[in-house]
């Protein structure tokens, strides 16, 4: 339960407008036992992130295959859960309905639902704080909800992009014992990607290495220090685990070094500057995209009205939580999903379609206003 096997990924983006491509992966090939804890590390831009929202089902591979337990990634889903690094918490639910709320989807009786929030508030230190909203919280304490709301579903695959990124020192070094200690319970297997090659060698079992873009699997380091002996102290004093990092770290290094080297992800000069008339003409090209823009803000909120279906404000009225359609203008990319993930609970993507539950009570009158969003309509039963 919980395999991750990742064959030949390859992920190209296409700039939609210009054709432009970025090959972001190439030939991936990735296995994580069930139960395990890997960390990924990399230089900025080899496509970390992008190897999470592929196994998350977010994005479709341009090539090769994403099984979890031997059956294809073909979207998201309910056996994947992911932590990114602005932490994901409704803002108008309190901290005890954003824990619950995974299993509420997953209509888990109400009694049983609180059996499983109070668990996670204890595990993720949060007692005392169950009624409180977001706004209320630290932000490190924002990140334990968002890492106790995407466990509670207990799913069998956790992905977490930086979730520690935004911290201090001392908040990140307390959440990642904890996170070791309640991953240690639940047994889920985690790909957990970082810039740090301290937190790398602290929480993985092994550490995966990618090459620079477009990135592929450079070198896997099994950490040889189990995770029950693991303590911040002997983390850091033991000397395996500082072996160890320092093998990571020239690793990368290297990658780095080669990539600065080479013509790969160099930044191509631009046109040298022209004198003053061309100045001028720069500044009057802005103005008028900027009026251009204006114009095109307030066509996009006239128009907002009429691209919403009359079935969804029924649907929503009889249920709240109803489940939406976004229809776009352009197959879905990462940019969209994350823009509509502000409105709303994230069900699925499948090509320009996106779909929504547990709406913001605002959302979809401001959902409709995005140029890009050409229709909202009630879910249909699939
Ligand atoms: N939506 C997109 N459209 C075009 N290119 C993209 C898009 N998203 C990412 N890229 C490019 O793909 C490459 C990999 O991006 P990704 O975000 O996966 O890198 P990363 O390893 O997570 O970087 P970082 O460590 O800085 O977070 C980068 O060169 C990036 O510019
Ligand atoms: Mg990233």
């Amino acid at each position: 339960m919980g395999e991750i096997q990742i064959r030949g990924l390859v992920h190209e983006y296409t700039n939609p407008h210009t054709r432009a491509v970025v090959r972001a992966l190439e030939g991936v090939d990735l296995t994580a036992r069930d139960g395990e804890f890997v960390t990924v590390v990399g230089p900025s831009g080899c496509g970390k992130s992008t190897l999470l929202y592929l196994v998350a089902g977010l994005l479709r591979p341009s090539a090769g295959q994403i099984l979890v337990d031997g059956r294809p990634v073909r979207g998201p889903g309910a056996d994947r859960g992911m932590v990114f690094q602005d932490a994901a918490v409704l803002p108008w639910r309190t901290v005890r309905q954003n824990i619950g709320h995974g299993l509420e989807i997953q209509r888990v009786p109400p009694a049983q639902r609180e059996t499983v929030v109070a668990r996670f508030v204890a595990l993720c230190g949060l007692s005392g704080f169950e009624d409180k909203y977001p706004h209320e919280l630290s932000g490190g304490m924002r990140q334990r909800v968002a890492v106790a709301r995407t466990l509670a579903v207990q799913p069998k695959v956790v992905l977490m992009d930086e979730p520690f990124a935004a911290l201090d020192a001392q908040t990140r070094i307390t959440l990642a014992e904890e996170l070791l200690r309640i991953t240690d319970q639940t047994r889920s297997t985690v790909l957990f990607v970082t810039h740090s090659v301290e937190e790398a060698v602290f929480l993985g079992d092994r550490v995966v290495v990618l090459s620079r873009r477009p990135g592929r699997v450079k070198r896997e380091f099994p950490v040889p220090v189990p995770r029950s002996q693991r303590t911040y102290e002997a983390m850091v004093h033991g000397a395996e685990a500082e072996e160890l990092r320092r093998a990571v770290f020239e690793c990368i290094r290297g990658e780095v070094a080669e990539g600065a080297s080479g013509t790969e992800g160099a930044v191509q000069p631009g046109p040298q500057p022209r004198g003053r008339w061309w100045r001028h003409r720069t500044v009057l090209g802005l103005l008028l995209l900027l009026l251009g823009a204006g114009a095109f803000e307030v066509a996009s909120g006239a128009a907002a009205p009429a691209k919403i279906h009359p079935s969804l404000r029924a649907a929503l009225a009889a249920d709240p939580s109803a489940a939406l359609e976004v229809r776009l203008a352009v197959p879905a990319e990462e940019f969209h999903v994350r823009a509509l993930q502000r409105f709303g609970v994230l069900e699925g993507v499948q090509g320009d379609r996106i779909w929504l539950r547990d709406l913001r009570p605002d959302a979809v009158g401001r959902l409709a206003r995005l140029y890009w969003v050409r229709g909202v309509a009630a879910r249909e039963k699939p």
